[in-house]
């Protein structure tokens, strides 16, 4: 099924049940890959470029150095102008798989087959391509959008549980974003995916993504629940996985909204939250090591107060509130102190009662 997008939007996105390669490039492509695909892309009657490339990389590796033997294969095979990538795997290997496609020859086409449901839900879309530094998540990158978004599910077979549960949690971040609360509510309980969420999600991001493909205004609200989630993810040692520090980013999120005085989300969210949470509670790193990272944000600021005796940084934060959409407020990392206090908190208190 092919996905109704904006008119004139980057990317022809296709939501499907099993690969179809009808719906690879017409002209000469390559194929990089994550190894652990390789049987089911060839065992789903996928063709396979002799020049393809199938690779391992976890997210401790999402760095450019990982990208410089992929471009060196691209240039001696060699790889043309014409030439279009295909991304296979999550959305580690779709970020940097797109920078390389967007530095190769200065830019080359590529389409995006996204096998894990974050990837499928949230990655893949939007021509965010990136890498890590050692500074924080994603800080280097390029606007880069694929052809092409190709989502098949058969792929989620093999995606183990707990990777499953992790793309939920992007799933009910644009439920958030929105003020969704009943459909929040829905994700949140246990049971199996349905299509039709990932077909809202994909929906509603490629909507603001087209008013905004360059993140200076709307886009933004997709970093709801992201600006604690990545600084919990780093400081856990990546022992959180994306989604799961979203997660939590996403109930510090609702915490912090009410502690700003907007309207306070309903218990039965937040305990629905805090039950599911609960048992990451162990690999939520301290405030004082989450501070230097939330400051570090990229999406921070020197607000217009500082003095080169106290600079002042501020960090645009995403609140939510049921049943409206979230808004965006310029506020200082300190501002999260007592949210992450109260978090772990809550945690805790569910961890015990469990
Ligand atoms: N570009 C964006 O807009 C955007 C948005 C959200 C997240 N991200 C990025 O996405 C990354 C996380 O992506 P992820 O959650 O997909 O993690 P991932 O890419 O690390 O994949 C998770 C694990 O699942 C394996 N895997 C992939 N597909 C599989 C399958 N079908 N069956 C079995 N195993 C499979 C991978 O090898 C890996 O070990 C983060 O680096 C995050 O920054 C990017």
């Amino acid at each position: 099924m092919r996905l109704a997008t904006p008119s004139g939007f980057a990317t022809e996105v296709f939501l499907l049940e099993r690969p179809d390669r009808d719906l690879l490039p017409e002209g000469p492509w390559t194929l990089l890959g994550d190894a652990c695909l390789r049987n089911a892309w060839i065992t789903a009657g996928m063709p396979e470029p002799a020049h393809a490339l199938w690779v391992t990389v976890p997210e401790e590796e999402k760095i450019l150095r990982s990208l410089i033997p992929w471009l060196e294969h691209w240039a001696r095979v060699p790889l043309h102008r014409d030439a279009t990538v295909v991304a296979l795997g999550g959305g580690v290997l779709t970020d940097l798989t797109g920078l390389a496609a967007s530095l190769y020859l200065r830019g080359v086409a590529w389409q995006v087959w996204p096998t894990t449901l974050l990837a499928m839900a949230d990655a893949a879309l939007g021509g965010k391509t990136g890498a890590d530094l050692a500074a924080g998540k994603n800080l280097v990158g390029a606007f880069h959008f694929p052809r092409r978004l190709v989502a098949c599910t058969d792929f989620l077979t093999s995606l183990p549980e707990r990777q499953l549960q992790n793309g939920r949690w992007e799933l009910v971040k644009t439920a958030l974003i929105q003020g969704e609360l009943a459909w929040a509510m829905d994700m949140l309980q246990d049971g199996p995916l349905k299509l039709a969420w990932v077909e809202r999600a994909l929906a509603f991001k490629a909507g603001v993504v087209h008013r905004d493909p360059r993140e200076a205004g709307e886009r933004r609200l997709l970093n709801l629940g992201h600006t604690l989630g990545h600084a919990l993810e780093a400081a856990s040692g990546y022992q959180l996985l994306h989604g799961e520090a979203v997660g939590l980013g996403l109930l510090g999120a609702c915490l912090l909204a009410e502690e700003q005085g907007l309207k306070p989300f309903p218990a039965s969210l937040l305990d629905t939250l805090t039950r599911r949470l609960a048992p990451l509670a162990p690999m939520v790193a301290p405030w004082p090591d989450c501070l230097p990272l939330l400051a570090r944000d990229k999406k921070a600021a020197r607000s217009s107060g500082h003095t080169e005796k106290a600079p002042t940084v501020e960090i645009q934060c995403i609140l939510p509130r049921p049943n409206e959409p979230a808004v965006q407020r310029a506020l200082p990392p300190q501002a999260w102190a007592a949210t992450h206090a109260r978090l772990l908190s809550m945690l805790h208190q569910e961890s015990l009662r469990a």
